[in-house]
């Protein structure tokens, strides 16, 4: 190992309360850190530009969940192998050229087109989890219970083609696999739960799903990977089954965490709440800016490929380097006044849905259900305000609320 540098250290319960000040002191300190805190010890980059050039280096990997198996216990490694091995398919963690061939598979279902297509059933799901909450004037609810999860959770649903009824499960496990994947150094328990979870969601999708839609296909995501499993495209079984699995995942932890963090920062700046309330217009581009302010994912990961130097260091070939977004979005070298939440912000240009050729593929899906949302609840609801103390996720990664308490007007 190469490592001049003295290690720092990111993580703590300040840092999962607040992890902008530690952000700050880190970027401020230099452009690059070693810690131990990621798996055995990984570079950590701190600004923007650096951030964005990572994302795109080909000489960084995207295979990297290796890491998962070789830092557990003896005893757990061989109960995590599935595990892993079923995500190092997924589209997220691999290079060219597989990565080419299954993004190229994915992305018609997220084509602008196809999303328009999509807004009046958006709208109508808006309105009846709005309406659900109105019912009771001057009433306490859960904002994350109510309609941060529930939302993304049909939307995903949706465009998979998943059976209502098993909506609740396949959120559950969605759950459970972020909160093992948003660790830094997972425990052996969230790596057994993560594990019995994915169990149940491969049998849910080999033994219900994926048999329903290869007798009736419909135009759902899954649908398109069976057909381009009959065209050969797709490998059948585990990698067809990783996609899916990747985006459930992908789709719906991070969009409720966009909702919760974006509606309890605007619940907090008031007068950035009654701006929107006065201009809807400038909701898409307060959407932008709450994923800058508090950006859902905080950071990602590359292995090195090959040995090369960066800031004074020798990154070596197999080392691990965590790209900080969250401490990308707030470098004021990038962002003027970036502590400062302001929906009037021109062209916040953050980097929380990546860079270069693992840019999410559903950002325009997250951004149309954020604005939907938004509009609906700046018209309709401009008087709701917090009504207590929200609850933290505790994912250092997939950064978030597990509750909100709001009041609807009385
Ligand atoms: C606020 C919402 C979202 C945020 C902040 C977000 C963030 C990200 C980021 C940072 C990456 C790149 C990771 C990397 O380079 O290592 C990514 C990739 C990805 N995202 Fe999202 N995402 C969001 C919503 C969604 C949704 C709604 C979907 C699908 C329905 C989705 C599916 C994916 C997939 C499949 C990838 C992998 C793309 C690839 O490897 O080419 N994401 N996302």
């Amino acid at each position: 190992m190469s490592v001049l540098l003295e290690p720092v250290r990111l993580i703590d319960a300040d840092f999962l309360h607040d992890p902008y000040p530690g952000y700050r002191a880190l970027r401020e300190a230099g452009p690059l850190h070693w810690s131990e805190e990621f798996f055995d010890g990984a570079w950590v980059l701190t600004r923007h530009a650096d951030v964005e050039a990572a994302l795109r280096d080909p000489r960084l990997s995207a295979q990297r969940t290796g890491g998962w198996v070789m830092e557990a216990a003896e005893g757990e490694r061989a109960q995590l192998r599935p595990l892993q091995r079923l995500f190092a398919r997924a589209m997220l963690f691999l290079d060219p050229p597989d990565h080419q061939r299954l993004r190229q598979i994915m992305q018609p279902a997220f084509r602008p087109d196809r999303l328009a297509a999509l807004q009046s059933e958006l709208d109508l799901m808006v309105a009846q989890l709005i309406d659900a909450v109105e019912d009771a004037p001057g009433a306490e609810f859960d904002f994350m219970e109510r309609i941060a999860r529930p939302l993304p959770a049909r939307v995903i649903a949706r465009l998979m083609g998943l059976e209502p009824e098993r909506e609740a499960d396949c959120m559950a496990w969605s759950e459970d696999l972020a909160a093992f994947i948003g660790a830094a150094r997972p425990t052996p328990e969230q790596a057994r739960t993560a594990q019995s979870s994915l169990i149940e969601m491969a049998a849910y999708f080999e033994q219900e799903l994926l048999p329903r839609r290869r007798r009736e296909p419909g135009d759902d995501i899954v649908s398109r990977l069976l057909e381009a499993e009959r065209q050969g495209q797709i490998g059948a079984g585990a990698e067809l089954l990783a996609q899916c699995a990747m985006l459930l995942f992908a789709g719906y932890e991070t969009t409720r965490n966009l909702l919760g963090n974006g509606m309890l920062t605007l619940m907090r700046q008031r007068d950035q709440w009654q701006i929107l309330c006065e201009q809807p217009e400038r909701v898409p581009s307060a959407v932008r800016e709450l994923l800058r302010y508090d950006s859902p994912v905080q950071w990602t990961g590359r292995r090195v490929a090959a040995d090369f130097e960066l800031h004074g260091q020798t990154l070596r070939r197999g080392e691990l380097l965590i790209a900080l977004i969250g401490s990308a979005n707030r470098d004021p070298a990038r962002h003027e006044q970036p502590e400062r939440f302001d929906v009037r912000r021109a062209n916040p240009g953050a980097l929380s849905f990546g860079s270069g050729p693992h840019i999410c593929i559903g950002a325009a899906l997250t951004q149309i259900e954020a604005q939907t949302l938004l509009g609906a609840l700046v018209r309709r609801c401009p008087d709701w305000t917090l009504a207590g103390s929200p609850r933290r996720n505790g994912n250092p990664v997939y950064r978030g609320l597990e509750v909100l308490p709001l009041r609807t007007q009385g």
